[in-house]
């Protein structure tokens, strides 16, 4: 009796390592999916850039604006790469940036499918909202928002993006007036995986946004309506002002 129960025994310690090695393999899939989700992005946003300076060949100012942002995204990609190598943490490059002009940006880059989709673009913007903050990633954050508002929106909808201040805090709105979000999903839209456009989305867009917005002691919530003829969503980027020196 005693060499079965040693058996069995045994049997559950095998059992028990092959959990955690699957456990193990999980979560760097889970990882690197996540890895992939955030380099998509800055990468298509590069080709469109690239695509943007050859239509304005002839124009050295419009040439000079799209290799910047392209070198940004370009910075976008490496920054991933090597926090993904551990070679610096996601604290460490915070700066006083004008939310103003990440969201041009963010809306720049998202430029050829706003024209495809022929979307109308609502911009309120204050000129000058300072926040400290990573600006590779809230850019990554509000590009989520915004291809998820155009995921959801038909052609010729709107996509407003609004940012106001108040005392101590600055308040950045993605709208729009797409499908809206049914009541009983509310509550997961945030989990990471969570998606419903099958195997044309990872579900990890707004896990991802959520982490980041929250590492910069901030807020992202969402107000969603289905209703016949007034349907739409509204995420909200709340964030800490920086007070200017
Ligand atoms: N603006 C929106 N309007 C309607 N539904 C939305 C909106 N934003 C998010 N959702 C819902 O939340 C789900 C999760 O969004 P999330 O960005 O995390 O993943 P995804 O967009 O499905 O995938 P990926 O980000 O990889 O493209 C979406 O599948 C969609 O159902
Ligand atoms: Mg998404």
């Amino acid at each position: 009796l005693s060499t079965r129960i040693q058996n069995e025994q045994q049997r559950l310690r095998e059992l028990e390592e092959a959990l955690r090695n699957s456990e193990r393999l999980a979560v760097a899939g889970q990882f690197s999916a996540a890895i992939m989700h955030e380099i998509n992005n800055p990468l298509e946003a590069i080709s469109h850039l690239a695509y943007l300076a050859k239509e304005e060949a002839d124009n050295a100012t419009k040439v000079r604006e799209y290799i910047d942002l392209l070198e940004a995204e370009l910075a976008n990609v490496i920054r991933i790469a090597k926090q993904t190598l551990g070679f610096y943490g996601p604290a460490d490059a915070l700066r006083p940036v004008n939310l103003a002009e990440v969201a041009e940006s963010a809306i720049l880059v998202h430029g050829r499918r706003i024209s495809t989709k022929r979307l109308n673009i609502v911009k309120r913007l204050v000129e000058q909202a300072t926040v400290k903050i990573h600006p590779g990633e809230m850019l990554q954050v509000l590009s989520n928002l915004i291809a998820n508002a155009m995921d959801a929106l038909p052609d010729q909808g709107t996509l407003s993006i609004r940012l106001r201040k108040t005392k101590d805090k600055v308040h950045l709105l993605v709208v729009d007036d797409g499908h809206g979000i049914p009541p009983p999903l509310m509550g997961k839209v945030f989990d990471p995986f969570f998606t419903t456009k099958k195997d044309q989305g990872t579900g990890l867009g707004l896990a991802l946004s959520k982490a980041i917005v929250e590492r910069h002691q901030g807020k992202l919530c969402a107000r969603s309506s289905v209703g016949k003829g007034r349907s739409g969503t509204a995420f909200r980027i709340t964030l800490p002002l920086h007070e200017a020196a």
